[in-house]
C-alpha cells in the first residue's frame, strides 16, 4: 500500500497563511508488514528518527493511538526546511496512514481540519491534501477552503543550499499591523486570488510581488529574492515570490521561458538547486 503526498508552496506572496499550490515533487510512503515496533526506513539525515518518534508515526498515533506497528519505507524528493512543505507532507501522510490502517474513512474536510490543527495554518496542508490551488481560512477553530484549478504555467524553483526554519522566519514578523496597512495588504491578496481564478497569471504574478504581510519583513533573510525578481522581469516571467517561509523562491512563467530563466538563476548561486516544476492539479 502506497501513500503519495505532493510538495507545496504556501502564501503565493500576499496569501499569507491562506493560499497554496501543490507541486510536482513527492513524499512516498510504502506500508510494509506488521512488526513488533514501528520501523521507518529512509535514506535521509540521521536526525530524522527511524522509530515511532518519526513525525509520520507521531501524527498517525495522535489520531489512532491503538494502531498496530508496521514497517514503513519513506522516500522523498521534497527538500527539508526550504519552504516547500516537507513537514506538512509528512503530517498529511501520517493522517492518511492512520486513515488507511485504522479504517477511519476520514473525509477530505476532516483530514484538512486535523492537519491544520497540527500545523497551525492551512496553506501547505490544504494543497498537500487537495492538490492544485487552495485558498483556506482557519478562524475560530474552523477551517473553510476553496480548491480551484491553477492556470497552466511552469514553476522554476530556486532552492538555496541552506535551511531556513519556519520558526526563525516567523520570528521576524511583527506582532501588530495598522488598520490602514491591513486594508492595503488584503486588497493586494484579493486581487491576486481573483486573477488566479480568472486565469490571469500576468496580473496574479504582479500582485504576488507586492505582498505586504511577510516578504517585506523576511527580505533580509533571502537576499536573492530581489535579484531573482529582476531576472524574472527582464525575461518576461509572471512573478517571483518567497515560497512559504523560504528560503526557496518560486518563479511562475510560460513554459517556453522556463529553461532560459533556470539557466540565469543557476548563475546566481552555483550551490543552489534550480528545478523546473509543475503545479500538481490532482494531488
Ligand atoms: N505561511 C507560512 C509562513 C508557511 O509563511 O510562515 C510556512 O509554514
Amino acid at each position: 500500500m502506497k501513500i503519495r503526498v505532493p510538495a507545496t508552496s504556501a502564501n503565493l506572496g500576499p496569501g499569507f497563511d491562506s493560499c497554496g499550490i501543490a507541486l510536482s515533487q513527492y513524499l512516498v510512503i510504502e506500508i510494509g508488514s506488521v512488526t513488533q515496533k514501528w520501523v521507518v526506513e529512509h535514506d535521509l539525515s540521521n536526525a530524522i528518527p527511524r522509530d515511532e518518534k518519526n513525525l509520520l508515526i507521531q501524527t498517525a498515533l495522535k489520531i489512532a493511538p491503538e494502531l498496530t506497528p508496521h514497517s514503513i519505507k519513506m522516500s522523498t524528493d521534497i527538500p527539508v526546511a526550504r519552504g516547500l512543505g516537507s513537514s506538512s507532507s509528512v503530517i498529511v501522510a501520517g493522517i492518511e496512514l492512520a486513515n488507511r490502517l485504522g479504517n477511519l474513512n476520514l473525509s477530505v474536510r476532516e483530514k484538512l481540519e486535523i492537519a491544520t490543527e497540527i500545523e497551525g495554518h492551512p496553506d501547505n496542508v490544504a494543497p498537500a491534501i487537495c492538490g492544485s490551488f487552495v485558498v483556506a481560512s482557519y478562524a475560530d477553530g474552523q477551517v473553510e477552503y476553496v480548491k480551484h484549478h491553477f492556470p497552466e504555467c511552469d514553476v522554476v524553483a530556486f532552492i538555496p543550499d541552506k535551511e531556513l526554519l519556519t520558526s526563525a522566519s516567523r520570528s521576524v514578523l511583527p506582532d501588530e499591523f495598522s488598520y490602514q496597512e491591513a486594508v492595503k495588504a488584503s486588497s493586494i491578496a484579493n486581487v491576486m486570488i481573483a486573477a488566479v481564478l480568472n486565469g490571469n497569471l500576468p496580473l496574479a504574478g504582479k500582485m504576488m510581488e507586492k505582498d505586504l504581510f511577510h516578504e517585506i519583513h523576511r527580505k533580509h533573510l533571502v537576499p536573492h529574492l530581489t535579484e531573482i525578481r529582476a531576472i524574472t522581469q527582464e525575461l518576461g516571467g509572471y512573478g517571483s515570490y518567497l515560497s512559504g517561509a523560504g528560503p526557496t523562491v518560486l518563479t511562475l512563467l510560460a513554459p517556453d521561458k522556463s529553461q532560459q530563466v533556470a539557466e540565469r538563476l543557476k548563475d546566481l548561486d552555483t550551490t543552489a538547486r534550480v528545478e523546473i516544476l509543475a503545479v500538481d492539479q490532482e494531488g
